[in-house]
């Protein structure tokens, strides 16, 4: 038996262990990933959302402000969760700070997408992306229907978030 045949031999075994873990390796991966808790909100994110937020709502440098954690924070009063709709339904408009950085841009508005879809967006932003406790209530169509029809613009909403905002931000 050459040296040759022999290494041929180990390259041959190794690349099929190396396959044979690889096969192993894909199903627990694909496991070990968080599966979403709200997928249509996760498709709607990614459609209406992410040009400015970024995928997985980082944001964009000046432009727009990272949803890692205030939206998390909102979600668990009365008047925060009521922030998190009507900043959908109105878009927001004028200077906000978001853990320390500054942001002076417009969101524009997003009324024309229905009740459900709308929870399901913001809900995917919390619980998703925020990773919010399960004690926090996920927002709903009537949570979002409630804020519909008043005569709020993006600025007014950026005042009503004033009263919101965490703490020491
Ligand atoms: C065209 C870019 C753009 C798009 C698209 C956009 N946003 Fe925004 N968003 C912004 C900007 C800019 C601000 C901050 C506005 C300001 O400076 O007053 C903001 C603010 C917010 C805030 C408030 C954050 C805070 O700390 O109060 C939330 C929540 C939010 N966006 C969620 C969303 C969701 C959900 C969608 C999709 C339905 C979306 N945004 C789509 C640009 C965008």
């Amino acid at each position: 038996m050459s040296v040759g045949g022999a290494a041929v031999r180990l390259l041959g075994a190794t690349a099929l262990l190396t396959t044979l873990g690889l096969l192993r390796a894909a199903p627990v991966a694909a496991a070990d990933a968080p599966a979403l808790q709200f997928p249509d909100g996760a498709a709607s994110f990614q459609a209406n959302c992410a040009v400015c937020h970024g995928p997985a709502g980082a944001g964009l440098p000046s432009l727009a402000p990272p949803l890692l954690s205030y939206p998390a924070h909102y979600a668990t009063s009365a008047a925060g969760r009521r922030q998190l709709a009507i900043t959908v339904l109105y878009g927001m408009f004028g200077e906000i700070t978001v853990e320390d950085k500054r942001y002076d841009f417009k969101m524009p508005d997003f009324a024309r997408l229905d009740d459900a879809t709308l929870a399901a967006t913001l809900n995917f932003v919390v619980f998703d992306l925020d990773h919010a406790p399960a004690s926090v209530k996920a927002l709903s169509a009537a949570d979002v229907a409630a804020e519909r029809a008043q005569a709020l613009d993006g600025a007014a909403v950026r005042e009503h978030r004033k009263s919101v905002v965490p703490a020491g931000s």
